[in-house]
């Protein structure tokens, strides 16, 4: 693999940044990786703790930052491949998920649960989506779930190992053996990356 292409981009390397969230994966990382050749993720999990008024209006202020966020990122890398790491499990996703698409997302990931209906939140928009998946199983069950329902299928599919620092659900036993059958899990349309 020596890059990613996601819509009309392309990356130079073959990275993509993972969401760090509470602070650490911003606009400015973000932007730094996309405008150095890999993916820059923008991670919306308390997104809005700079913002003066985040103790008062908590989901106002993330939502404002989900924006400026990108603005920041966009004027380090106009061009690059920028997107956003949504955790399923935040009270306020769907609506920064709509926010994200709102901002120009390339790209969103979504993990710690099963993304059911981001296909539905980003609908008529360009946006690209990925889930992310630590078992074989929860793959298999999203990937229909999307298949059935929207007729549709992931751009990429993020597969979490049990080494992986972050929200993992797996076990060594359960984790899925990529060094062996990576196509297995793997739609058409994601296998183009
Ligand atoms: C400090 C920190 C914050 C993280 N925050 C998020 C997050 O907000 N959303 C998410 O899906 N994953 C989060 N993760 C997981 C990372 O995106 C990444 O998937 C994980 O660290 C695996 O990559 P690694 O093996 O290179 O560490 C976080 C990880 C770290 C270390």
């Amino acid at each position: 693999m020596k890059n990613f292409k996601i819509g009309d981009k392309l990356t130079r390397f073959p990275l993509i940044q993972g969401g760090m969230g509470v602070g650490i994966s911003l606009g400015r990382l973000a932007g730094t990786v996309a405008k150095e050749g890999g993916i820059g993720i923008i991670s919306t999990a308390q997104i809005g703790y700079k913002e003066k008024d985040f103790d008062q209006n908590t989901a106002e202020a993330n939502q404002r930052a989900i924006l400026s966020e990108m603005k920041k990122a966009r004027r380090i890398s106009p061009d690059g491949i920028i997107g956003y790491n949504i955790m399923v499990a935040l009270k306020e996703y769907a609506s920064h998920v709509k926010a994200a698409v709102h901002a120009g997302a390339d790209l969103i990931i979504s993990g710690a649960g099963l993304p059911t209906e981001l296909p539905a939140l980003i609908s008529g928009s360009k946006t690209k989506i990925a889930p992310i998946v630590s078992t074989d199983k929860s793959a298999k069950v999203i990937l229909k779930y999307w298949e059935r329902k929207y007729k549709r299928t992931a751009d990429l599919v993020v597969i979490e190992g049990p080494q992986a620092g972050g929200h993992l659900a797996s076990t060594r036993k359960s984790w899925i053996p990529i060094h062996r059958k990576p196509m297995t899990m793997r739609s058409e349309r994601s296998s183009r990356l």
